[in-house]
């Protein structure tokens, strides 16, 4: 952190007691030195907020039993000490009330995904970010990491020549019983249509691997012919995906989003195929990427080493051999969007310009897992994927 740096007030709605991605947001937002938690209605009762607001010594006056008292609290704060932005880490169907009330309120925002339920959600998102101004980040988390930046940048540069193949495998085995039946409150969300939105696995992993794989090939994705299963009885989403996809310019693609997977944990893995070489990244191995061009033995690229081009270079903390993982590609997803705030400069223009995921790249989410399950629900057609929201 230079000494000019202003440190930023952050909000945050939900990641109260024993919640999963909330801690992960504040140590994220924090591991820079830049961003402060002043303000929180962390639970979806007003007790356990506010115990979860104590726990993390909140000042009492801005821990909050509902979010629309948050909003209201903070505006009614003198301008300098009111929240820099707010981070929505609720379960999915909380996210639009919330993120559509911060935009209009000014407030940025840092929104995990899937961004919202419907695509029309998603365009009223977009035209209230248009025109209030406001820095809109979705936590794609995986495009953070060095050696994804890296993997970007040889597919931008050419060196894997033309991209004729894409595979993009998001798997997972904790869903393979049925876990929400004993009320774990992970499982219990996730797999109810009402607070997880149209896709099971499609919506909480695939969404994932959408977007990591428009981030390294930049291709736009034209086409998606889609088989979702529900294979646990009784559960009323996917929790099975099996996609081909076309691509403009013709490559093509598969992407596998299960959480049957029995023996996975978080086996995200993102092959891309040109016509002069391949490349290979796994997330439970995020410090190497696998090289192979052809005719010449593979190589495997380490995190941390001067060879690298500037994108890993600047998501880097630690030298090359000291792991950095999860925490570290999350907080790069902090760094840029906090960029971006500081500077003043939000709207729609302000993610590729800082390089973090958007609202538009939220929406464009939202669109692949309805078109997805479209696709399935027309017994497997080959569906129109093309992603052009109305402005
Ligand atoms: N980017 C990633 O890698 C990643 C990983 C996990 C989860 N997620 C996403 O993060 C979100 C949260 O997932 P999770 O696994 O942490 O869920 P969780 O169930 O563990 O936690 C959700 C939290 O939100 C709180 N909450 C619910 N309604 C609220 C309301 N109205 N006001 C305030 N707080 C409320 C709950 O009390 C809880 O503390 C989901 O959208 C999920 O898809 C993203």
């Amino acid at each position: 952190m230079t000494t000019a740096q202003r440190v930023l007030k952050m909000g945050m709605v939900g990641g109260g007691i024993g919640a999963f991605i909330g801690a992960v947001h504040r140590t994220a937002a924090m591991l820079d030195g830049g961003v402060r938690l002043v303000a929180g209605c962390l639970s979806s009762t007003p007790d356990r907020a506010h115990e979860s607001g104590r726990a993390l010594g909140l000042d009492p006056r801005r821990n909050y039993p509902t979010w629309e008292k948050m909003i209201e609290g903070e505006l009614a704060l003198p301008p300098q000490e009111r929240v820099d932005f707010i981070s929505i880490v609720t379960p999915n169907h909380v996210h639009f009330p919330v993120a559509l009330a911060c935009v209009r309120a000014g407030i940025n925002v840092v929104c995990d995904k899937p961004l919202v339920h419907t695509s029309e959600q998603a365009s009223q998102l977009i035209s209230e970010v248009c025109s209030s101004g406001v820095v809109f980040a979705v936590t794609y988390n995986y495009s953070g990491y060095p050696l994804v930046k890296e993997a970007r940048d040889l597919v931008a540069r050419g060196e894997l020549g033309r991209v004729r193949k894409v595979i993009v495998e998001y798997n997972q085995g904790w869903l393979a019983s049925r876990l929400e039946a004993g009320g774990q409150k992970q499982a219990d969300w996730r797999t109810d249509p009402a607070r997880s939105g149209a896709g099971g696995a499609i919506g909480d992993i695939g969404s994932h691997a959408e977007h990591l794989a428009a981030y390294v090939t930049g291709l736009e994705l034209t086409d998606i012919c889609a088989d979702l299963t529900t294979f646990v009885e009784g559960r009323h989403l996917d929790d099975d995906a099996n996609l081909l996809l076309r691509f403009s310019g013709g490559a093509k693609g598969v992407l596998v989003a299960s959480q049957i997977e029995i023996g996975h944990e978080n086996d995200l893995r993102l092959r891309v195929f040109g016509d002069a070489a391949s490349l290979d990244w796994r997330q439970e191995e995020p410090n190497a990427l696998i090289l192979r061009p052809q005719g010449q033995p593979e190589r495997v690229l380490r995190r941390g080493n001067d060879y690298l081009g500037q994108a890993a270079k600047d998501a880097s903390r630690l030298p090359s051999g000291h792991p950095e993982a999860f925490f570290e590609a999350f907080a790069n997803v902090y760094r840029n969007a906090c960029r971006a705030i500081r500077a003043g400069v939000g709207g729609l223009d302000a993610p590729s310009a800082f390089d973090f995921p958007g609202v538009m790249e939220g929406a464009r989410g939202v669109h692949f897992i309805e078109k997805t399950v479209q696709s399935a629900r027309s017994d497997r057609k080959w569906t129109d994927a093309r992603f052009s929201p109305a402005l």
